[in-house]
């Protein structure tokens, strides 16, 4: 999708956040504009939840206060990224069509007064969101201020799936054009386990509670129809606003690492890949999360700048216990973002609200007196350093290292009943990412089907699911040089969650030059493997019972049933090379065997920083980020300058010259 960048529509960085002014009296609108001026502010998404004050009843729509608004706005230098406003149904549409209204696996209906109430099937919710988006691209696709579209927000954040009626009409009509035939749907779904076979479409239904396991296959065709679904609704808003408004770039925020929609199908129908960002500041790796999230959207976007489109100034409110940032703490994982290949640092939300469910969840503009809050003052001096960043804006991010992420497969390995339920896709992509994040290795995410020839290593933490071409692609990519690591349980079954027969992982054997005799899943952590060195190590949550066919084994099991046999192998295929990992070592062993990995595949460091310190290089600027709670003296590359870094500081280097 080519439909128009951001960046030519704004004079710097992206800065801004989300703008409810429908919420204030309009004799605050003003007051906004210039706090917005003041703090450097250049962009507002407007107007995500105003469904219910744009069109009050189903046959009169009100613009006139958002004609107001525009205006203001645009007097001011303040640019709008206008939403389509359809995330929260206003009253009237569920009051005249209660079959909108999503359905829970349980058949409990989930009534109005929250928000995102809609089943994404259903034709009366599709209907009225064509018709309010089409209303407002009419009027606003050629307002000056207009610079982006907003769809939606968060699709699926709290409606990820509907078991309606109207959604199983639906998910039928998907799988017919799944599998044209029922004798194949049938074979797909493996229905002659527990008297499954159907004998008419009719009687296919989602997979709703049922007494034990429902049908995996059922399940994660499901998973992929769900996501389907709400793309759909995507689409469709898209599609109005693409012919009402062409060049004006569009968006739909994303949620990191979130599991129910498959975001890389959904990135190639975005122009600007934008997500939003809540680390817990509790969490003492909340940044390091937050990092891998940001290699998710460049990755996503194909290495494209992608924005920071939400995240708190302070605390949010639906934690237990909302610990708020430190000093310094916003600024910091702001600056991370745009290391990371952001265009710009956006906030949930402007104004903080006086009512409603999200009172106390902060804001850049907070309740009380304004200029003298640290919130605001943090939120003015970023807003000053994003200014003076435009050699950043544009600008890619270069990694040599891919970790392969594949939803289906994600989807497919958490279903149940699997020899073990402690495997979880998240977990094992951190416990390789945090690694390389330590050590300063620039890592971007890719699908197993990708073109992966311009990376040196690429790491598969697991892909339990794989389809035949992948399984090719990822053999050739070896064969040509490539050096690949896998850990276990990977290439178990095909797109049905049918496993591939011949011994384990069928598709990887030749690859891999081995075999899994048998799955010895752990369950306390007590387990061993010794290194060829005689070093010893824990290794956690899996074992198997390998048989190598020419890969040369690095280390085994020490104690138990697979004392002696292999843990860690390597095998030579064709130009390359392919390790494979029987077990997830504990980091003490994992951090050297993964280094050392890295550098025969000769992959480097960004720079070589005390402990704490992230260091990222974007196009020509170097990062560099202290998270540490100590000072640090940094240096840059040429040593010529030595810095003293204060904890949740940040230094950014261009050809050896300080510039922040
Ligand atoms: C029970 C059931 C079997 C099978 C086993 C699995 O015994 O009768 O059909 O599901 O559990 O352990
Ligand atoms: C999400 C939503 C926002 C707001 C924030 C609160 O990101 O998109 O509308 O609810 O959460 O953290």
């Amino acid at each position: 999708m080519t439909n128009g960048r951001l960046r030519d529509r704004l004079p710097h960085l992206a800065y801004g956040g989300d703008y409810n002014p429908d919420q204030w009296p309009e004799d605050v609108w003003p007051q906004d504009v210039r706090l917005m001026r003041e703090a450097g502010a250049n962009l507002v998404s407007l107007g995500i939840f105003s469904w219910s004050r744009l069109q009050p009843r189903e046959d009169s729509f009100e613009f006139g206060w958002l004609d107001r608004l525009m205006d203001l706005l645009h007097e001011g230098g303040i640019a709008v990224d206008l939403a389509t406003a359809t995330a929260s149904p206003p009253p009237w549409l569920s009051h005249r069509h209660p079959e909108m209204l999503p359905v829970t696996a349980d058949g409990v209906r989930l009534w109005p007064g929250g928000r995102q109430h809609y089943c994404p099937s259903s034709p009366a919710y599709r209907e009225a969101a064509r018709r309010l988006v089409s209303a407002l691209a009419e009027r606003y696709a050629s307002h000056p201020a207009l610079v982006m579209w907003h769809v939606g927000n968060e699709y699926g954040c709290h409606v990820p799936a509907c078991w309606c009626d109207e959604s199983a009409r639906d998910f039928r009509a998907w799988l017919r054009r799944r599998y044209q035939t029922l004798e194949e749907l049938n074979r797909a779904w493996g229905t002659d386990f527990w008297s499954q076979r159907y004998s008419d479409w009719e009687e296919i239904l989602p997979p709703r509670r049922a007494p034990t396991w429902a049908n995996p296959s059922q399940q994660l065709d499901f998973h992929r129809f769900s996501s389907d679904a709400l793309l759909e609704c995507y689409e469709l808003e898209r599609a109005v606003l693409a012919e009402n408004s062409p060049g004006i770039p569009i968006t739909t925020n994303f949620m990191g690492f979130f599991k129910p929609l498959d975001y890389w199908k959904w990135a190639e129908r975005e122009d600007v890949v934008s997500n939003d960002s809540y680390p817990d500041p509790a969490d003492p790796d909340a940044h390091v999360r937050a990092a891998m999230a940001g290699d998710l959207m460049r990755s996503l976007g194909r290495g494209r700048p992608w924005l920071l489109m939400e995240q708190t100034a302070s605390r949010v409110n639906w934690r237990p216990v909302n610990v708020a940032k430190a000093p310094g703490q916003m600024r910091l994982w702001s600056l991370q973002a745009v290391a990371r290949g952001a265009d710009g640092v956006m906030f949930f939300q402007w104004r903080q609200s006086r009512a409603g469910a999200e009172k106390f969840h902060s804001a850049m503009v907070p309740h009380g007196p304004v200029e003298s809050s640290p919130t605001w003052q943090e939120v003015v001096r970023l807003g000053g350093d994003l200014r003076r960043l435009d050699a950043a804006w544009g600008s890619r991010v270069h990694a040599e290292v891919a970790i392969l992420l594949d939803w289906e497969s994600w989807w497919a390995l958490e279903l149940p009943s699997k020899p073990s339920a402690r495997l979880g896709m998240i977990e094992q992509l951190e416990s390789y990412y945090r690694l390389l994040f330590e050590a300063n290795v620039t890592t971007d995410f890719a699908r197993p089907s990708d073109d992966l020839s311009a990376f040196r290593l690429v790491l598969v933490p697991n892909l339990y699911l794989v389809s035949d071409d992948a399984a090719r692609n990822l053999a050739a990519y070896v064969a040509s040089g490539g050096t690949l690591v896998m850990s276990f349980f990977s290439g178990i079954v095909d797109e049905a969650d049918q496993i591939w027969l011949g011994g384990y992982p069928a598709p990887f054997r030749e690859l891999l030059g081995l075999h899994v005799e048998d799955f010895l899943p752990l369950g306390v952590d007590g387990a061993e493997v010794r290194f060829a060195d005689g070093t010893v190590d824990r290794c956690v949550i899996w074992s198997e019972m390998v048989r190598p066919h020419g890969a040369e084994v690095l280390a085994t099991f020490a104690g138990g049933t697979l004392d002696g046999q292999p843990a860690v192998t390597r095998h030579a295929f064709g130009e390359g090379r392919a390790y494979y990992l029987a077990t997830r070592l504990a980091p003490a062993a994992m951090s050297p065997l993964l280094r050392r990995i890295w550098q025969e595949a000769s992959v480097g460091p960004v720079a070589e920083v005390p402990e704490g310190v992230e260091a990222v290089r974007r196009g020509s600027l170097l990062f560099l980020l202290n998270h540490s709670q100590q000072a640090v003296e940094v240096q840059t590359p040429s040593g010529s300058d030595r810095v003293l870094l204060p904890p949740r500081e940040v230094v950014i280097v261009q050809d050896d010259s300080l510039i922040s």
